[in-house]
């Protein structure tokens, strides 16, 4: 990137940059791939490109369909310009399926159908490692206020309205994602980060068993393999089908 811009944030997977614009951001989708809170990590060639387009297309199909969230525009493969916003330090988990850390947490089996969605709240903190979090508690912090909490929860639930046919329709399986959330200089809430097989566990249809095949950040996390051909899969999925 170049250097007229100021970086403003770096995290794990992107690093974000000023624009001329103060109303806009630069966002770069970096290789890098981390997980469990860093303990591991690695770079994958190509992976901050393809979470970029993904992301980009995802973005547009939300847009269509009334989610306001911060994209704007992309500015090449793996940079996109977005709109500035204030994040709000809360990672909201929607799970359709159980798996991942439900199942080291709880009694409840990997694979089983959620007999409806089941959003989980996680504090934005490595040095306390992103804890499981509750509502009382994210009240009691004066993170956000319970009304703006229930507007988060709400778009939450559209979002996987949508996003769950958008994946069927190119035979895919959306178990779980998270999203973050942030205030515009308006003091609007919008959709911010990024929505890609590093935040959303996606599970290939086109199996004729029921074996599960991950096409997502599961294929690091359980050194599965293949990484990179999983997540261009995604992409081509997507461009076939828009
Ligand atoms: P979990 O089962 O590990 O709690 O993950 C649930 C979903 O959230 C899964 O799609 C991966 C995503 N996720 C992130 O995007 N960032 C994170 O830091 C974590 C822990 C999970
Ligand atoms: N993004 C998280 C991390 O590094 C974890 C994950 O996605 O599993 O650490």
């Amino acid at each position: 990137m170049n250097n007229r811009y100021g970086l403003i944030y770096e995290g794990k997977a992107k690093k974000v940059f000023s624009h001329n614009d103060v109303d806009k951001v630069i966002i770069e989708f970096k290789d890098d791939a981390t997980a469990f809170n860093a303990l591991k990590k690695a770079k994958f060639e190509g992976k901050g490109k393809l979470n970029c387009l993904i992301s980009a297309r995802i973005f547009e199909h939300l847009v269509k369909n009334n989610i306001p969230n911060h994209f704007i525009e992309l500015k090449n493969e793996n940079t996109m310009i977005a709109k500035k916003i204030k994040v709000i330090p809360l990672e909201i988990v929607l799970r359709n399926t159980a798996y991942g850390s439900l199942c080291k947490q709880t009694t409840i089996k990997p694979g089983t159908t959620l007999s409806k969605p089941l959003i989980d709240f996680y504090l934005k903190n490595d040095s306390l490692n992103d804890p499981l979090i509750t509502k009382d508690r994210i009240e009691l912090m004066n993170i956000i206020s319970s009304k703006d909490l229930e507007i988060i929860v709400d778009l939450t639930l559209k979002i996987n309205g949508i996003l769950k046919s958008f994946f069927r329709n190119i035979q895919l399986q959306l178990v779980d994602f998270k999203l973050e959330f942030g205030y515009d200089l308006k003091n609007s809430i919008l959709l911010g980060d990024e929505i890609s097989p590093d935040n959303c566990r996606l599970w290939d249809l086109n199996q004729k068993d029921d074996t599960i095949v991950s096409l997502d950040k599961d294929r690091f996390r359980n050194d599965l393999g293949g990484l990179i051909d999983a997540y261009s899969e995604i992409n081509q999925r997507i461009n076939d089908f828009i």
